[in-house]
C-alpha cells in the first residue's frame, strides 16, 4: 500500500528497522549528503514494478527510476532471466585478450541503434569514467595525428558530466557542486550554450581564438540534468555541430541521462539530427540493474588510433570493462525496447506530465514548469529545506527527491497512469502546502 492510509506512520518504527540497518549505518558514507544533518536513508527490502518497498512495509511509487536508470521498472523478468543464465555460464572475464558474446553482441547492437558512423564501443563501468574516456580519446586523437597542445575542452554553463577529476573539470563549477575543487582541476572554457546570435557569436569567437588548444566540446544534448534539469532546443546542437566542423574540434554528446528514450527519442542526438564524434552512454543502458557505461566513437576518431605505433593505442582498461552480467542485462534491456512500446509510453508520460504539472505554474513560489520526454520539472524560486521537502514526498507515498531549486519526475517508462497521477498529485499537494515559503520575492 502507498499513500494516505500510511501517511502518519513514522518513517521507521524501531521494530521495522532491520538489524543490518542498525548495525551498518554508522559505517557507510552516503552520496551528496551532509552526513550530520541529512535525513537518514530509508531501509529498502524489495523493489517491484514501479515501487520501492520499505522495511516497515510501505511501498513508495518511484518518481526517479533510481537516478534515471530503471526504465523498464524494477525486477523485469526478462532482464532477471538473462542475468541468471549469464551468471551460470560466465559472470565475468577480463576484457584484455579475451572476448565474449554478450559484450560483442551489445557493441554491435548499440552501433546499429546509434546514428551513422558511431561505430566503435569502449566499455567501462560508470558514467563519469565513460566521460573521462571520451576526453582521453579526444585529446589523444589530436596527439596521434601529430597536433600538439589540444588539451582543453569547451563545456557549458549548467552542465554536469560526473564526479571524477576530468569530468568535474567540464562541469559548471560556479553553479554546480564541485566548486571546492576548482583550484585543483584542469582549466577549461565553461561558456553559454549558443542560443541565439550573440551567444553563437561569442562561441565562434572563442573557437577562432583558442581552437589550437581545444580538443573538443562536450554537452548534454537537449537536457542538462543534474545541473538543474535545464532544456535547450535541437537548434543549439546543430549550431554546435556547425561550429565544431568550422573550427575542427571534436563534438562529444554526453547522453548518459538523455539516452534510451528519456528525452523522447531513443537518443537525443536523433531529435536534432546531429551526429557527434563521440557519445557516452550509461544509466538506462542496463535498465538499472548493473553498472555499465560505453564511450562510442565515430570511425575517423578510431582511425587516429589505428597505427603500427604502440604509443598510439588508447591506454585505458577498467578491470570490470565489458562485464558479462552487465552486458547481458543491457542486451535484455534492448530486447525490451524492441518488443515493448517504450517510446510510445514515453510520449504518454510526457503528455500526462504536461497536463498534470501545468497547474503548478500558478502556485506560490513556482518559477517555471517544463516537460521534455519523460522528464517533468517544477522549478521553484528557491528551496531552503530540501530535506523537509523530501520527507513530505515520502509522507505522500512517493519517492521524489528535489535538488537545488527543482522538483522533478523521471519515472520508469512502465509507470501506470494511476501511479503517475499519484506522483503528479503529490507534487501539486506538497507545493501547495509548502511552496509559498519558496517565494523569493
Ligand atoms: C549527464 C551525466 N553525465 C555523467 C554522469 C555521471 O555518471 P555516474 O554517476 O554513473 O558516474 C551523470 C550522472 O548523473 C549524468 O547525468
Amino acid at each position: 500500500m502507498h499513500g494516505k492510509a500510511d501517511e502518519n506512520r513514522p518513517l521507521s518504527t524501531k521494530a521495522a528497522v532491520p538489524d543490518w540497518y542498525q548495525a551498518g549505518l554508522a559505517h557507510v558514507w552516503l552520496p551528496y549528503a551532509q552526513m550530520k544533518t541529512a535525513n537518514p536513508p530509508l531501509p529498502v527490502v524489495r523493489t517491484s514494478g514501479n515501487r520501492i518497498v520499505l522495511a516497515d512495509g510501505r511501498e513508495l511509487i518511484d518518481g526517479i527510476a533510481s537516478w534515471w536508470t530503471a526504465c523498464h521498472g524494477y525486477n523485469h523478468p526478462h532482464i532477471r532471466d538473462a542475468v541468471e543464465v549469464q551468471l551460470q555460464k560466465l559472470p565475468h572475464v577480463m576484457f584484455g585478450g579475451l572476448a565474449h558474446e554478450q559484450a560483442l553482441t551489445l557493441a554491435r547492437r548499440l552501433v546499429a541503434l546509434l546514428p551513422g558512423g558511431l561505430d566503435r564501443v569502449f566499455f567501462s563501468e560508470s558514467g563519469s569514467v565513460s566521460v573521462e574516456i571520451a576526453m582521453k580519446m579526444a585529446m589523444q586523437y589530436w596527439a596521434n595525428r601529430g597536433v600538439r597542445g589540444r588539451t582543453k575542452f569547451v563545456a557549458f554553463k549548467g552542465g554536469y558530466h560526473g564526479d571524477t577529476t576530468g569530468a568535474m573539470a567540464v562541469c559548471d563549477l560556479e553553479t554546480g557542486m564541485h566548486g571546492a575543487f576548482a583550484g585543483y582541476l584542469p582549466q577549461n572554457h565553461i561558456v553559454d550554450l549558443p542560443r541565439g546570435e550573440a551567444m553563437t557569436g561569442a562561441l565562434d569567437n572563442l573557437l577562432t581564438r583558442e581552437a589550437d588548444a581545444i580538443a573538443g566540446m562536450i554537452v548534454e544534448p537537449l537536457v542538462q540534468g543534474a545541473g538543474g534539469m535545464l532544456f535547450h532546443d535541437a537548434s543549439v546542437l546543430r549550431t554546435l555541430r556547425r561550429l565544431a566542423d568550422k573550427h575542427e574540434v571534436l563534438l562529444i554528446f554526453d547522453e548518459i541521462f538523455t539516452g534510451f528514450g528519456r528525452a523522447g527519442t531513443m537518443f537525443a542526438c536523433e531529435a536534432a539530427d546531429v551526429v557527434p564524434d563521440i557519445v557516452t552512454l550509461s544509466k538506462a543502458l542496463t535498465a538499472g540493474t548493473l553498472p555499465l557505461a560505453a564511450t562510442i566513437a565515430r570511425r575517423p576518431v578510431f582511425d587516429a588510433f589505428w597505427s603500427d605505433d604502440p604509443a598510439h593505442a588508447l591506454m585505458h582498461g577498467p578491470t570490470y570493462m565489458g562485464n558479462a552480467l552487465a552486458c547481458a542485462a543491457a542486451n535484455a534491456s534492448l530486447d525490451l525496447f524492441e518488443r515493448e512500446p517504450r517510446l510510445q509510453q514515453v510520449a504518454a508520460i510526457s503528455a500526462a506530465l504536461t497536463k498534470d504539472l501545468e497547474p503548478c505554474r500558478a502556485m506560490p513560489g513556482v518559477r517555471d514548469v517544463r516537460v521534455r520526454g519523460a522528464i517533468g520539472v517544477v522549478e521553484m524560486q528557491r528551496i531552503e529545506d530540501l530535506d523537509g521537502w523530501r520527507r513530505r514526498f515520502i509522507e505522500e507515498g512517493v519517492f521524489v527527491r528535489p535538488f537545488g531549486n527543482v522538483i522533478y519526475l523521471t519515472p520508469p517508462f512502465t509507470i501506470t497512469a494511476d501511479e503517475l497521477a499519484c506522483l503528479t498529485g503529490a507534487v501539486r499537494k506538497v507545493i501547495a502546502s509548502i511552496g509559498a515559503k519558496c517565494d523569493g520575492t
